[in-house]
């Protein structure tokens, strides 16, 4: 493998210091207590996709299929995952985008394991110990291969699950000029008996934001990124901005009439029975007012006390000349540097640390650190005044300005980007190292 060595002070793993690599640090073999091995093999592959509308694309699939096949697991279980390559010649790797597994599980090419390419495979294994709603995708030239469809969907539901819900995973996700929204089967409607609880899993695997909005019911966001919100009120006649990379969980009580997810300009219907699947003109929503989740929810006890960070990082985001490739170049910048010649940044484990992402530029850049949640404190300067917002990506818009903490508890090298993977590709992009 190619994956670069911790320093050798991080010792608790026992292996010998000198030996001791980010490849080594890898997660579970076994499930908790209660649980199972959930097992699945993916192959990559190219092929021919057909979408929701009927249009036949090249992709490049996991089992043929885009997205691939849905994770499902309990809590407890272990995840065990067998990635082979058949025929994407520029390799492919699986990461568990928000999931915070060992780092030698993580699926960055090149850092946490070799790129796997046509004719060999790698095998995956983590426990299922956070509940709800992450995706995965290919971390190799993931600006080309994710778009291509070398992504899908990790649920993982809680040991007791409500009776009589109708639970759907819904990635969205742009094949050339075409945005889906569909279950994994393809289906864009859907019924759900009146007075029956409905929660719609939003995932954007695109590299914008995506707007939407539903009408018919009032509703709550209860989990952003797969964390809970703590006591996140009923809202409606509200637009939801879903940063790339970014899930939602959406809750609310099937009325007796349908209700409908607008998502940019494609529509998802959920009658309450077949006759009313189809109705009218999807509403205009366009007017809606953008809810701010810095101020949706109830505040609760603080994790810890951010004034009192070991460390401190500030991202300033631009676009400009940067060495590219050991040429100059046009490019996305961090600090006035493109990757890999923005310096890393140093923790040790069990650090507070808190960051600083100030975007000077005219693009939103979605900022995704791998391996650890972070928890909002302000934007702008306003410290965020709802539910304590744990996310794993935050839209940083043109000219904002946010800071954000995390607790140093996950050791490895991992890497801090922008999730519009485009960017990420132009240099965007460093690695946070424990030392
Ligand atoms: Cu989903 Cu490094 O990203
Ligand atoms: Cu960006």
């Amino acid at each position: 493998g190619t994956a670069v060595s911790l320093r050798p002070d991080v010792g608790h793993t026992g292996h010998s210091p000198s030996t001791l690599s980010v490849a080594d640090l890898r997660g579970a073999r076994a499930p908790g207590p209660g649980g199972t091995t959930v097992r699945r093999v993916l192959t990559a592959q190219s092929a021919t996709v057909r979408l929701s509308s009927g249009q036949a694309v090249d992709a490049w699939t996991y089992n043929g299929q885009a997205p691939g096949p849905a994770i499902v697991a309990t809590q407890g279980d272990l995840i065990e995952v067998t990635l082979r390559n058949k025929d994407i010649e520029d390799g492919v790797t699986l990461h568990w985008h928000g999931y915070d597994v060992a780092c030698g599980e993580d699926g960055v090419p090149g850092l946490t394991q070799p790129v796997v390419t046509p004719g060999e495979e790698f095998r995956y294994r983590f426990r299922a110990d956070q509940l709800g709603t992450y995706w995965y995708h290919t971390h190799q030239a993931s600006h080309i291969g994710v778009r291509k469809g070398l992504y899908g969907t990790l649920v993982v539901h809680p040991r007791v699950r409500q009776e009589r819900q109708l639970d759907l995973t819904l990635p969205l996700h742009t094949f050339g000029d075409t945005l889906v929204v569909a279950d994994q089967d393809g289906h864009t409607d859907h019924t759900a008996e009146a007075g029956t609880p409905v929660r719609l899993r939003l995932i954007n695997t695109d590299p914008d934001p995506h707007r939407l909005t539903l009408s018919g019911t009032p509703f709550r966001v209860t989990a952003v990124d797969g964390r809970d919100l703590n006591h996140p009120g009923e809202i409606s006649e509200v637009g939801l901005r879903l940063p790339a990379g970014g899930r939602y969980d959406v809750e609310f009580t099937m009325p007796h009439s349908p209700v409908v997810l607008v998502a940019d300009d494609v529509v998802l219907r959920i009658a309450p029975d077949r006759a009313a699947a189809r109705p009218e003109a999807a509403p205009d929503t366009a007017g809606w007012p953008e809810l701010d989740l810095l101020h949706y929810g109830e505040p609760a006890p603080a994790a810890f006390d951010a004034r009192k960070a070991d460390r401190h990082f500030t991202l300033v985001l631009d676009r400009g000349v940067a060495v590219v490739d050991g040429r100059p170049a046009y490019a996305h910048t961090v600090n006035g540097r493109a990757h890999p010649s923005i310096p890393d940044q140093l923790v040790a484990e069990g650090d507070l640390v808190t960051f600083t992402v100030v975007n000077r530029s005219l693009d939103t850049h979605p900022w995704h650190l791998h391996g650890h949640p972070v928890l909002v404190l302000s934007r702008d300067g306003v410290p965020a005044a709802g539910s304590p917002l744990w996310v794993d990506t935050f839209d940083v818009r043109p000219g904002q300005v946010w800071t954000v903490a995390f607790r140093a508890t996950n050791p490895g090298i991992w890497m801090n980007h922008c999730h519009n993977l485009p960017h990420a590709h132009e240099g965007m992009m460093l690695r946070l190292a424990y030392t």
